[in-house]
């Protein structure tokens, strides 16, 4: 997707007033000039049900993303604040639109190789298929660490009894599960969606680049938003919630 018609669709999307939709090249501009490159991105590297994700052209270890989702731009802010060594690293979070889109500079990853990405794919099969009670902990309780470690041990007893048929991949992806439970917990992030269009390489180490799909408490959104009415004030309180069917998704 090349970028101005890619944002031109998002802004659709995003369903930003039509003066917004018309004036997407000088929107464009404005993201040029807030990220510091003089030439829209020429590479698109991806896209999932909210977000594309183009490289920059000037600074190579680094990647635009545009996304309609408010509770990615939420948590990209919070790991921007805080990182993490597992999550995607994220050197600035903005509004394009107020409410309805947002940019984020993320540093630029690596995608799965193809036998990575089978392992992940059968990973989230398996668990979506014969572990219903942990997936149904997961949608109520996100990727916490003791669920992390929890699930770890259900699939290896599960393996050993022959409950699992197909092989479930082995220890990095459960070691990845492990660090991502601690991470996200120290940032109060709740994350239910781990298929593998969510994960991508940094060197030999799976990192989380969609945090979307999932709860975020609702501190801080103020700061992000200036326009939101929020009066959440206080941690915990308030949660943005996604996973559970309140927002329409496109596709996979
Ligand atoms: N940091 C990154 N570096 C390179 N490509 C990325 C990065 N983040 C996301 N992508 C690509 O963009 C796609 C969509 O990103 P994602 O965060 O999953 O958005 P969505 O919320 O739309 O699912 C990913 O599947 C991947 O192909
Ligand atoms: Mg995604």
């Amino acid at each position: 997707m090349k970028f101005l018609k890619g944002l031109q669709r998002l802004l659709r999307e995003s369903q930003a007033s039509p003066q917004a939709i018309a004036n997407y090249r000088q929107i464009s501009d404005a993201i040029l000039d807030r990220i510091g490159e003089k030439t829209t991105p020429k590479t698109f590297l991806g896209e999932g049900n909210f977000a594309e994700v183009y490289w920059l052209n000037s600074q190579r270890k680094k990647a635009l993303k545009i996304t309609t989702d408010p509770l990615d731009a939420y948590a990209l802010q919070r790991v921007h604040n805080k990182p993490q060594r597992h999550l995607v690293k994220v050197y600035d979070v903005f509004e394009i639109v107020p409410r309805k889109l947002w940019g984020s500079v993320v540093e630029k990853l690596t995608s799965l190789s193809q036998s990575d990405k089978q392992d992940w794919d059968q990973f989230w099969n398996d668990l979506n298929s014969y572990l219903d009670s942990a997936i149904n902990e997961l949608n109520s309780f996100g990727l916490s660490p003791e669920f992390a470690s929890e699930l770890v041990d259900l699939i290896e007893s599960e393996q050993e009894e022959g409950i699992i048929s197909v092989e479930v991949p082995g220890d990095p992806i459960l070691e990845a599960l492990q660090n991502w439970g601690k991470e996200l917990q120290a940032l109060n992030i709740k994350i239910f969606d781990l298929h593998s269009g969510n994960v991508m390489m940094r060197r030999d180490n799976y990192i989380l680049v969609d945090l979307g799909y999932g709860e975020v408490s609702a501190t801080r959104i103020d700061k992000l938003l200036p326009n939101q009415d929020s009066s959440a004030e206080d941690e915990d309180e308030e949660w943005m919630t996604k996973g559970k069917g309140y927002y329409k998704r496109r596709s996979y």
